[in-house]
């Protein structure tokens, strides 16, 4: 398709945490996968200085306000990572805009429900259009800097890592705020994604196991040692292809997210089915409760486990793993 000088269309990876969840938070490593489910925003300038957004996927039809107005009053839940990514990127100002306004268009392949990171990617998505409509061109690392900004702006929390995933796409080894973000030299990664049916609130999740924290503080900075030592185990026996070990792995970092209260009772079903049905391993992924579990499985193993999967209550999901990370579409 040909593309117009003043629209374009572009699309960033949903993530799965791998391994090193909430232990991320906390200047430890993490492993970070890019999926194959996609969200496309397209982004068009306008000639009037006004802010139009449609998400339909997340409730937000016909949003309008003056460009003024950006960031400003009560921002629909939907609306606020796209509303405070172009705030951001105009704030920089670093291009005289030659338009006045800007129109967006997200569109998800995955639910907003499954904890792919569809706030994150749709962020990513708008400052690449953005960067690409008005020539600046930022480089990956700024486009994490400047998307990364904003999901702190709105949500106050969060290590990075699923928009890391959004702009560099693969799968990637991470370190809090991007300290570190070095791309993992794999070509497949066999996961089965298992998907629990409830929505984790990562920030409430978060507060809990921080309230944890306070009265067992030793103990949790242990926990997330250990997993920073099973992350450094994972990255080399992923780079080795060595599933079963990997498996291990799984088990032993599900274990110490189970000991800081995150593994739920529903997603613990579907690990433990899937793990009695000949998985190398299982373990939730993200911030846990709800959202989605994974597992490894050798292949003679691979429908028997999502059998069990389903079997518990939960839903497999297909998803590609390792793919790119933010493009332009057209
Ligand atoms: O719930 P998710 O998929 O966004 O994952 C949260 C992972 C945490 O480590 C708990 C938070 C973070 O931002 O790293």
């Amino acid at each position: 398709m040909k593309q117009s000088n003043n629209v374009i269309t572009v699309s960033a990876p949903g993530k799965l945490m791998l391994f090193g969840e909430h232990a991320v938070l906390f200047g430890r490593p993490c492993i970070v996968t890019a999926v194959g489910q996609r969200m496309k925003a397209t982004v068009q300038l306008l000639a009037e200085p006004v802010f139009q957004l449609n998400a339909p996927d997340v409730q937000i039809t016909n949003y309008q306000k003056s460009m003024s107005e950006l960031g400003k009053s009560d921002i629909p839940k939907g609306a606020k990572f796209v509303e405070f990514a172009l705030y951001n990127f105009l704030e920089r100002k670093l291009v005289s805009f030659a338009y006045n306004g800007v129109r967006i268009t997200t569109k998800s392949q995955f639910s907003s429900q499954f904890g792919f990171g569809s706030s994150s990617a749709s962020t990513v998505c708008v400052i690449k259009a953005l960067s690409e409509l008005t020539k600046i061109k930022l480089s990956q690392r700024q486009i994490f800097d400047l998307s990364y900004k904003t999901v702190l702006d709105v949500q106050g929390k969060g290590s990075g890592f699923d928009v890391a995933a959004a702009v560099y796409g693969g799968t990637i080894y991470f370190v809090t705020g991007g300290k570190v973000i070095k791309p993992l030299d794999i070509k497949n990664l066999p996961l089965i994604v298992g998907y629990s049916g409830i929505k984790a609130d990562t920030v409430n999740i978060v507060n809990q196991v921080a309230e944890k924290a306070k009265k067992y503080s030793k103990q949790i900075e242990n926990i997330y040692t250990s997993i920073q030592t099973i992350v450094e185990n994972a990255r080399k026996s992923l780079l080795k292809k060595d599933w079963s070990t990997l498996g291990e792995l799984m088990n032993l970092n599900e274990g110490l997210l189970a000991t800081l209260g995150v593994e739920g009772n529903k997603l613990a079903d579907m690990i433990y089915a899937a793990r009695d049905t000949g998985a190398y391993g299982a373990k939730l992924s993200g911030a846990g409760m709800g959202d989605c579990m994974i597992a490894l499985a050798p292949p003679s193993k691979v429908r028997a486990v999502k059998e069990a999967i389903t079997k518990a209550g939960g839903q497999v999901i297909d998803v590609k793993t390792n793919v790119e990370g933010v493009r332009v579409e057209s």
